[in-house]
């Protein structure tokens, strides 16, 4: 965050309470018997995804007049994109959702001219509230937090993700087979979002998928930012906000996970700009 928008910095704790209601929507409508759709073979929606969004939108354009809303179950693209936008994944984590794993997120972002400035993930089942200011820091429940020290991979829990689409098994499982190799664990834990804010908290030492859109990463990419980590695509370019491979990890294990990853022949992905 710069000098000259201070003011954002006061939407940390409104915004945090906006989650908290959230997460309790979420929690209640999934429990009333909330329906179950297919966007995709494997790609889902609930009931609880569309609540949670049609809450989160207009409270959150409401607390910041001229902004506007990129959130994924309505896929809208922001009328002016350097204005400050919303990107909102209103669950994150949807099939654990659906299979009962406590795995679950809701992920908000503020972008200002295509960078996230400030960040919330709420952790739904876990009950925790991380949250990031550009510039400002990390914290998960308001306490400081920090990416793990860690330099040697041999001792890393690295978390990773896989398309919905499931075409080429063999491009997809290569480079996650070189690293479960190199690493003391890999998981792949289903809410890309929660894993990036457990690797600004230290819990996870590293976090990477080949595909993913904005309202995935948005949050992760200021919280692992914030906290001493290091985040880019696959390559080891800087991330913008178009869709597309994330890797976010410790300073001290990134450019090794760069290495092993490089390796890797192109993954079947989707395309930027497309849902999922
Ligand atoms: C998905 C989750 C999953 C990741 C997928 C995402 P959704 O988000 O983050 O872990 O592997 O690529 O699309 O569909 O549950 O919001
Ligand atoms: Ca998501
Ligand atoms: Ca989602």
């Amino acid at each position: 965050m710069t000098a000259d928008e201070p003011e954002l910095d006061q939407l940390l704790a409104p915004v945090g309470r906006l989650l908290a209601e959230a997460s309790l929507l979420l929690k209640r409508t999934w429990q009333a018997g909330a329906s179950v759709r297919h966007k995709g073979p494997a790609d889902l929606v609930t009931d609880a995804d569309l609540a949670v969004q049609r809450f989160l939108v207009p409270s959150l354009v409401g607390l910041l007049p001229g902004s506007s809303a990129l959130a994924e179950e309505d896929g809208q693209v922001p009328a002016e994109p350097t204005a400050p936008c919303w990107v909102i994944d209103p669950v994150d984590g949807t099939s654990n959702l659906v299979h009962g794993v406590r795995y679950v997120a809701i992920s908000v972002a503020l972008a200002v001219g295509g960078q996230p400035v400030l960040a919330w993930v709420q952790d739904v089942f876990g009950d925790h509230l991380y949250t990031a200011g550009r510039g400002r820091g990390a914290w998960r429940d308001g306490t400081r937090i920090h990416c793990s020290a860690r330099t040697s991979l041999a001792d890393a829990m690295v978390a990773c993700g896989t398309p919905y689409e499931k075409e080429r098994a063999d491009l997809v499982f290569a480079p996650l087979a070189r690293v479960w190799l190199a690493c003391h664990g890999l998981r792949m834990l289903g809410a890309a979002a929660l894993e990036l804010a457990e690797v600004a908290a230290g819990q996870l030492d590293a976090f990477f998928e080949a595909s993913l859109n904005p309202w995935d990463f948005a949050a992760g990419w200021l919280l692992v930012s914030e906290s001493g980590g290091v985040i880019s695509d696959l390559k080891g370019a800087p991330l913008s906000l178009a869709a597309g491979s994330v890797l976010g990890a410790s300073a001290g294990l990134h450019r090794e996970l760069l290495t092993i990853l490089a390796d890797a022949p192109p993954l079947p992905g989707r395309e930027a700009g497309q849902r999922g």
